[in-house]
């Protein structure tokens, strides 16, 4: 039985989605310490050009694609042509087993934060505090050294709002959450980067640090061929951050396309989707700076000392701030906390979904049973990242899924679009929208953009095959990274390979492709 398809109420509701999926964890802790640690204000440019570059055009294909052919990824490739519907399945797989699984579980430490934020329970060592008494971190990857109660909790308690949340068809669930969640979402974020940079050595950090440009981290050209090799791996984060902030490479936006009515201005609504969610990124840049800049004033320590990367920004380092404050530590934490919380389970429902539609598209079982096996599936299978070593395996995952398996999935997709479907076809659909999406787009979709993210590719793998990322020894980098990555793959052939009931393949007519006839 063919299921009627589920469908955005509004398009300020599809929009509130969107946002809501691309807003995330990644705007607030990876966007700023990106920002400080690849050269302060100068990063920017190379984030601006990936933005221009890939971000805007790819968002505007996804969107076109999703809304031309009214289908989850693996559907809307299969229909290009079949021997590209692991690509389709590619990129859900990836959202949900690539990304979802450690995403969830740092959801997770946010509800555990907002609740030790009551008694600011990290005490005067909030370092010591994250990595022995909370995570109770073992010595490395290799050695998992069981699971972490409190944590399997609370990212038990993440699958079950996700859960709840799908589970209802778009309309109902995600639509209805993100109207609720989004609005909260920027008051929080207006009243953290207000409280933020009225903090006394917020305006330092600030101009010293964020707006400052070290142009040296990202020259390209430079003659030194360290600095040109540093500068290489700085260009290839600001890809792979689009992509991640963007939620490309997933499969998420061409579904929450597919969902749209059939007159919609795609290209209006991928403009604004980008704009705002970068403009968040770069807001809540200020709120990052400004607690440590008054961190690092509050305690005489040089900025470099004060901040730190990945998941410390959040744990290690705004606890701190958060204990120093002069008054209402504890207000500030739980709101920080649950801006993040809020942040991170819009995001997470967008990653459930993509994968969830694709299952519906192709099998068609009800959305309720799908919702609550892949849930099931996810919460079992994030469980590895709440052991004792999920940091480490959350580390190696996350840099290989976004540096390599977004970016490659972007890649292939500008080229199947681009080459097979042909670029102008959807140009021509997304302009019957009343759009006025110039012919660059086109060219830009078959010849720049694929060729820049090919660069890009190239930059990361000698930057990787230079030196072990992290540290971490080349036997778990290739288990835990590469071996993730060809688990997906060959998830996704497989999904391919099971047949389609020949009616769910038929495309309607559709006259943009005549437009090629003539
Ligand atoms: N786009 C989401 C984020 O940045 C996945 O966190």
């Amino acid at each position: 039985m063919t299921q009627a398809r589920s469908s955005w109420q509004s398009n300020m509701g599809f929009l509130l989605a969107a946002i809501g999926s691309a807003i995330g964890l990644g705007n607030v802790w990876r966007f700023s310490y990106m920002v400080y640690k690849f050269g302060g204000g100068a990063f920017l440019v190379p984030y601006v050009v990936a933005l221009i570059v890939a971000g805007l055009p790819i968002i505007i294909l996804e969107y076109g694609l999703g809304h031309f052919e009214k289908a989850s990824s693996p559907l809307s490739f299969a229909r290009i042509d079949r021997r590209f519907e692991w690509l389709g399945w590619w990129m859900p797989i990836v959202a949900m087993f690539g990304i979802m699984l450690f995403y969830s579980v740092v959801i997770g430490w946010c509800f555990n934060y907002l609740l030790y934020s009551f008694s600011l329970s990290w005490g005067a060592d909030p370092q010591g505090f994250f990595f022995k008494q909370f995570l109770e971190l073992s010595g490395s990857a290799a050695n998992l050294g069981g699971l972490r109660i409190p944590i399997v909790l609370s990212t038990l308690l993440v699958w079950v709002l996700c859960w709840m949340i799908c589970f209802r068809d778009v309309r109902h669930g995600i639509e209805r959450a993100s109207m609720v969640f989004m609005p909260i979402l920027f008051l929080l974020t207006i009243i953290i980067v207000l409280w933020s940079v009225s903090l006394d050595g917020a305006s330092d950090a600030i101009f010293n640090h964020y707006l400052h440009a070290d142009w040296t981290k990202i020259n390209l050209f430079a003659t030194d061929p360290t600095i040109r090799k540093a500068a290489g791996k700085v260009w290839a984060a600001a890809f792979g951050q689009i992509f991640f902030t963007l939620s490309l490479g997933f499969g998420i936006m061409i579904t929450y396309a597919s969902y749209l009515p059939d007159k919609n201005n795609i290209a209006r609504n991928a403009f604004i989707t980008a704009v705002v969610n970068c403009l968040y990124s770069f807001g809540a840049g200020f709120a990052v700076f400004g607690i440590v800049g008054f961190m690092a004033k509050s305690q005489g320590l040089p900025f470099q000392d004060a901040i730190k990367g990945g998941p410390q920004l959040a744990f290690v380092v705004y606890p701190k701030a958060i204990s120093l404050l002069p008054a209402f530590n504890t207000l500030f934490g739980v709101l920080f906390f649950f801006m993040l919380l809020v942040a991170g389970l819009t995001s997470g429902v967008s990653l459930i979904e993509a994968f969830t539609c694709s299952i519906i598209d192709k099998f068609g079982y009800s959305r309720k049973k799908v919702v609550t096996m892949v849930c099931l599936a996810g919460f079992l299978g994030s469980l590895v990242f709440t052991s004792r070593g999920g940091l480490y395996l959350l580390d190696i995952t996350d840099h290989f899924i976004t540096n390599y398996g977004l970016v490659a999935g972007g890649l292939l997709e500008c080229i199947i679009v681009g080459w097979v479907l042909k670029a102008t076809v959807l140009r021509n659909h997304i302009n019957r929208q009343g759009a006025h999406l110039p012919a660059l787009w086109a060219f830009s979709i078959r010849y720049i953009t694929p060729a820049v993210l090919f660069y890009l590719l190239y930059l990361s793998f000698t930057g990787d095959m230079g030196k072990n990322y992290g540290g971490y020894p080349t036997t778990q980098l290739v288990i835990f990274g590469a071996g993730w990555m060809l688990i997906c793959f060959i998830a996704a052939i497989a999904f391919a390979f099971s047949p389609w009931k020949p009616e769910r393949l038929k495309r309607r007519h559709r006259p943009e492709e005549d437009d090629l006839l003539v």
